[in-house]
């Protein structure tokens, strides 16, 4: 049966959880509808994390499963590699079409960390093709998640995802300051203002190494893993001012903020900001399939694909790709998601319930631990103080804890506890998440 406990906890080595404990007090999800996950006895849970910042529609939503079924009988898989199937092309279409002006070419992978790797060498290779193969580095920033390849790993900067793993990309050393001063900001709602000038810090890498060795620069708009920072229009215009004057492409990581998480289709439409390169993953089949891409400016693909590329007919422009990148199945359900998207006016609903999380989570100023509390857009984030002998606890508890007693599913980072429920969430959802967390934070030592 299997929804059923499963008898043997051994096999599975589970990614980014401390296994022992884990396999001593499970903590099984075993079907999932609407706004809830059900456990292997039956008992629901409400997500407040839309599974990993992805179910944006809610789980198991029909049109999308349909899509995947009939799909499945129709077309198991295609290569993209000298062949394709026409959802590849009607998906990356539909992409283009949300995406910012300019926008307008879409490469598949199969996650955000594949992306963040794409979007690393096609800027290398860009500037190659354009007689500027010395600008190699990729700069990310402190505190950024791009994914656990060796690529995302190096331009990411949270250390415990680095810290383990020798030497890293070449290139990559370099990482911008996070726009966030505790001191000065905590209790923000929505985004800080006056950040500009954490952008300037790109301006004293260019002193420090020359333009003419920076491929690209890679930011989240809001960064999302390593706890709810949110950025703001002035900050990312001038990156992308920085950027502009030298020459450097600018890649936003929109694996968690693109698809309506910041009410917009995609977060540089939030903020006005255009970048070269856009990331996306997670709920653009709201999770019911993996699938990843960059969207890619025109004017970057046309630098491969233009007919004076010297490579006639038969030369491969780009030597990247997965057997996976545009599957069949991906691509039926990121069609039928953005579809179920758009006639839900899902996006809208995560701008008019903004305000609503922003409400609940910045209630919970003043209760036990909390030291600082961030929102914006479907995204909201609970920072606690830690535990001197045992950093981390504290929001493991609150997870621990909010599965056992309060039949809620949260997401921690270190000591933050993350909100980031499925878009379709109302008032009452909303409510219930503040009320079980107030509770939670009440039961923790
Ligand atoms: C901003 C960002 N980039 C990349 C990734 C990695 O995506 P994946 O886990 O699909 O490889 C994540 C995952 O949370 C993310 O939040």
């Amino acid at each position: 049966m299997r929804h059923e406990r499963p008898n043997d906890l051994s096999a599975f080595w589970l990614p980014y959880t401390p296994n022992r404990h884990f396999k001593a007090e499970p903590r099984i999800l075993a079907r999932a509808e609407g706004m809830y996950y059900y456990d292997d006895t039956g008992r629901a849970l409400l997500d407040a994390c839309a599974g990993l910042w992805c179910v944006n529609a809610g789980h198991t939503r029909k049109p999308i499963v349909d899509a995947i079924r009939q799909t499945a009988g129709e077309l198991d898989f295609a290569p993209t590699f000298q062949y394709a199937h026409p959802l590849a092309f009607a998906l990356a279409q539909r992409i283009a079409e949300l995406a910012p002006e300019g926008m307008n070419k879409v490469f598949f992978v199969n996650s955000g960390s594949e992306a963040a790797d794409t979007a690393i060498k096609i800027a290398r290779a860009y500037h190659l093709k354009r007689g500027e193969g010395g600008r190699f580095r990729v700069i990310g920033r402190e505190k950024g998640y791009h994914g656990t390849t060796l690529g995302g790993i190096s331009v990411g900067g949270i250390g415990g995802n680095r810290a383990h793993f020798g030497p890293l990309l070449p290139g990559t050393d370099d990482h911008l300051p996070l726009p966030y001063d505790r001191a000065k900001m905590a209790y923000t709602r929505g985004e800080p203002e006056g950040t500009e000038h954490y952008a300037d810090a790109l301006e004293n890498l260019v002193l420090m190494h020359g333009a003419n060795t920076i491929a690209a620069v890679i930011v989240e708009p809001m960064a999302g893993s390593a706890g709810v920072f949110p950025t703001s229009t002035g900050y990312l215009q001038r990156l992308r001012d920085i950027c502009t004057k030298y020459g450097i492409l600018l890649v936003f990581d929109e694996v968690i903020t693109a698809f309506g998480r910041l009410g917009h289709a995609f977060a540089a439409q939030r903020y006005g900001v255009t970048p070269d390169i856009i990331n996306f993953a997670k709920g653009v089949t709201n999770a019911a399939v993996p699938l990843g891409g960059s969207v890619i400016a025109d004017k970057i693909y046309d630098a491969f694909v233009s007919k004076d590329n010297g490579l006639g007919d038969h030369g491969i422009e780009l030597f990247h790709g997965h057997t996976y990148s545009g599957h069949p199945l991906a691509c039926a359900a990121g069609l039928a998601t953005l579809d179920l998207y758009r006639d839900e006016a899902i996006f809208e609903n995560a701008k008019k319930m903004e305000p609503v999380l922003a409400d609940a989570i910045h209630a919970l100023k003043g209760a036990p631990f909390v030291v600082d509390i961030r929102n914006v857009g479907m995204a909201a984030a609970v920072e606690l103080d830690p535990d001197p002998k045992a950093p981390g606890r504290r929001a493991y508890d609150a997870m621990r804890i909010a599965f056992a007693e309060e039949n809620l599913v949260l997401r921690i980072a270190g000591d933050v506890i993350a909100v980031s429920p499925p878009l379709i969430a109302g008032e009452a959802d909303i409510a219930r998440i503040g009320e079980a967390l107030r509770r939670v934070l009440g039961r923790l030592t």
